[in-house]
């Protein structure tokens, strides 16, 4: 008896296993509907239904049926499937009423759409209404993120035939809503349509708007755009677009700094004319048939306009090809290796010399990459007759070359250090006096910069470059950095060349004007006596030339000895031994080791000036001064308020008038 029980026991609990609690819902559902021919939905168990899905207790967590040829109806009963998540029917032949789904909690995914159905269960919202607590207003409330369904990620109930004529309120603020907002122009009651804070993409567009709205899709929406194009008529002033009448006759994306692809829908725009070359292509490939100014200019655009490039492209427009300016960068092109390359002489094919600068491969990537920016940056904005003129850049592909001028005369070094190698005159001393002034008011004009001040930071004689007029200007200044407004110094990792590097940059890395000065003064001892910065033969404690100067500088009988011997100094007048003298004060005050006690570089450039002037015009060659060199009307006004600094009349140094020229003597 027991045993008879136990498996009648065991029996109902099989039978209660293997059936679905939902099992009276899902035939309801069967009954409901007229599903075609061979659908199925014979099995017993409605967990193994076509479309159907059940989860581990037997619930129906899945209803999918789109695009089945399914009629029939809806049943009310489906409100039982509480375990329900994704319930989808679109694209069938239903009819009646989308019955409540009011106390589907789990619901995440409802799709009607494309159905017959002609209404909706008064309580599918009145349910939601009361749920929300927003009484009988009659407002659609705020039903699909609140409290109802609070999984329900979409909700499809377009294409339905649904009719809500009555509805004069619609609130749906705030939701997660995407897609198009449908059609509700036969909802004529309907007084205010709220949908804000959703990601709804409007009501249709113009055909043209929305070919546009493809293109710049494209280029990911370029905020630029969304501000310009406004409304439903892209002839009402939209960025970029022209037109002739209601047709689109340019459109005009030049320098907008656009990536993305070039959509092919610009080929939508039939009333497009064309201009300009077109890349020769095979017979066949290209037709321009129908475009009447093709090959030609375009339309020169509008001043400001996005296609008026104006100076930048001009910067570009010399664009050649550099390899074959320079032979292929051949070795005996070679003008100079600098900090970041090797620099070659070229020639356009107009026959214009050009030095490009080649930057290393190594260097190029990450920070060489700024530094190369940065040098870029500054050339292309900075224009004066001291410093070397960049004509333009390539960048492509590993390559990163500069365009600059070409000086040809080469470095100062040349002339101070390797004259004899060179087979050069050695320059006399008004020469030097005059250089010294070019490279003075070169950083003067860097240093003083409207709003922002420049630093150099590598000044030497090998970024000293000599025209054919043997006037200065100062090159390379890869190594420059903006200072940042307002900041009186810029801690950052230390560049630039032993030998003229400001003791305390070299310790603590600080930046200031002064460290350029500094370098300055370096170099105005180099050209009195024709030693360079650095010297391994001179002994241990004099290897740096700051150093030494400083020794020989104590009396006259050092000093005159320290003298560059090639400048002939005792055969010089009084004038030039005095001035010689000022000079090689002004480059001890210069090195002064404490930073705050050397000269600005206008004080600098007006003890120069002053220099200079002692030298008649016509010993100045002046006819090249008026293009190149000095404006002597300038000059003189700088003379005229040019005072010499405080502390620099403080500095006592000796005095070599007439007893060096003695000495020279001999
Ligand atoms: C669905 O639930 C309601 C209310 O609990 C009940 O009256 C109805 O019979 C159920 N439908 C089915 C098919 O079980
Ligand atoms: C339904 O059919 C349409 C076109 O007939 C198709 O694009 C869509 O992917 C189909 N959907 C499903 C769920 O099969
Ligand atoms: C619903 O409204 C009633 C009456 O206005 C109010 O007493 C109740 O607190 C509200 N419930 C919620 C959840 O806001
Ligand atoms: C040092 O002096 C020797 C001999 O005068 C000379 O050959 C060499 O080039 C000098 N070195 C430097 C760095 O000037």
């Amino acid at each position: 008896m027991m045993k008879v029980l136990l498996s009648l026991l065991c029996f109902i609990v099989l039978v209660y296993g293997q059936s679905t609690p939902d099992l009276a819902t899902m035939t309801a559902l069967k009954n409901s509907l007229t599903l075609p021919k061979g659908f199925g939905w014979t099995e017993a168990d409605p967990c193994l239904w076509k479309g159907c899905k059940c989860d581990t207790s037997k619930r129906v967590v899945r209803i999918q049926l789109g695009n089945s040829s399914i009629s029939g109806t809806l049943p009310s009963d489906i409100q039982n499937l509480s375990s329900l998540t994704v319930f989808e029917v679109m694209n069938n032949k239903l009819t009646g009423k989308i019955p409540s789904l009011s106390g589907l909690s789990s619901l995440q995914r409802v799709n009607v759409h494309d159905n017959g159905f002609t209404s909706i269960d008064e309580d599918f919202f009145t349910v939601q209404f009361s749920a929300t607590n927003c009484s009988l207003s009659g407002e659609i409330p705020d039903f699909l993120g609140g409290l109802t369904f609070p999984s329900l990620t979409t909700l499809k109930l377009s294409y339905n035939l649904l009719k809500m004529t009555a509805l004069a309120q619609v609130s749906l603020q705030g939701n997660g809503f995407s897609g198009p907002i449908p059609d509700f122009s036969e909802l004529v009651s309907l007084k205010s349509f709220n949908v804000r804070e959703n990601q709804l993409t409007g009501t249709p567009c113009d055909p043209r708007v929305n070919t546009l709205l493809s293109i710049v899709e494209a280029f990911g929406y370029p905020v630029r755009f969304a501000q310009s194009w406004k409304g439903n008529d892209p002839c009402n002033g939209w960025v970029g677009i022209t037109c002739s009448g209601p047709d689109i006759t340019v459109i005009n994306f030049k320098n907008m700094g656009l990536t993305g692809t070039i959509s092919p829908r610009f080929a939508d725009f039939a009333s497009l004319q064309l201009y300009g070359k077109v890349p020769e292509f095979k017979p066949n490939v290209v037709d321009t048939s129908g475009n009447t100014d093709i090959g030609k200019d375009g339309p020169r655009p509008a001043p400001g306009s996005p296609g008026d490039s104006g100076k930048k492209a001009s910067s570009n427009a010399g664009k050649v090809v550099l390899r074959d300016a320079t032979d292929n960068f051949n070795e005996k092109n070679i003008l100079g290796r600098g900090g970041f390359g090797i620099v070659y002489k070229g020639e356009l094919h107009d026959g214009t010399k050009i030095a490009v600068k080649r930057m290393e491969s190594s260097i190029i990537s990450g920070k060489g990459l700024d530094e190369f920016k940065s040098e870029i940056a500054v050339l292309t904005r900075v224009r004066h007759r001291n410093l070397v003129v960049l004509h333009g850049y390539c960048l492509e592909g590993n390559e990163r070359l500069l365009v600059y001028q070409y000086m040809p005369q080469g470095t100062l070094s040349r002339f101070i250090f390797h004259w004899q190698e060179e087979h050069l005159e050695p320059l006399k001393w008004t020469r030097r006096l005059i250089i010294a002034l070019d490279v003075a008011r070169g950083v003067e004009y860097l240093h003083t910069l409207a709003h922002q001040s420049f630093i150099h930071r590598d000044l030497k004689p090998s970024n000293i470059l000599l025209g054919d007029d043997m006037h200065a200007k100062v090159a390379d200044f890869g190594l420059v950095r903006l200072a940042p407004e307002g900041a009186q110094s810029i801690e950052t990792k230390i560049a630039g060349t032993f030998g003229y590097l400001a003791p305390e940059y070299a310790v603590t890395g600080r930046v200031t004007t002064k460290v350029d000065v500094y370098s300055f003064g370096v170099i105005l001892m180099e050209l009195l006596t024709g030693r360079k910065a650095l010297d391994a033969n001179r002994s241990e404690e004099d290897v740096h030339l700051a150093t030494w100067f400083r020794r020989m500088f104590i009396n006259k009988d050092t000093f005159s000895k320290a003298i560059d011997r090639t400048m002939k100094i005792n055969e010089e007048t009084e004038e030039t031994i005095g001035s010689i003298n000022k000079v090689a004060e002004l480059a001890s005050h210069c090195c002064a080791r404490e930073p705050q006690k050397r000269p600005d570089m206008s004080h600098i450039v007006n003890v120069l000036v002053s220099l200079v002037q002692q030298w008649k015009p016509a010993e100045l060659d002046r006819g090249s001064e008026d293009i190149n060199g000095l404006d002597y009307d300038q000059l003189f006004s700088q003379m005229v308020r040019g005072e010499l600094g405080e502390d620099y009349t403080q500095t006592s140094l000796p005095e070599l008038d007439n007893t060096f020229k003695s000495d020279q003597g001999r």
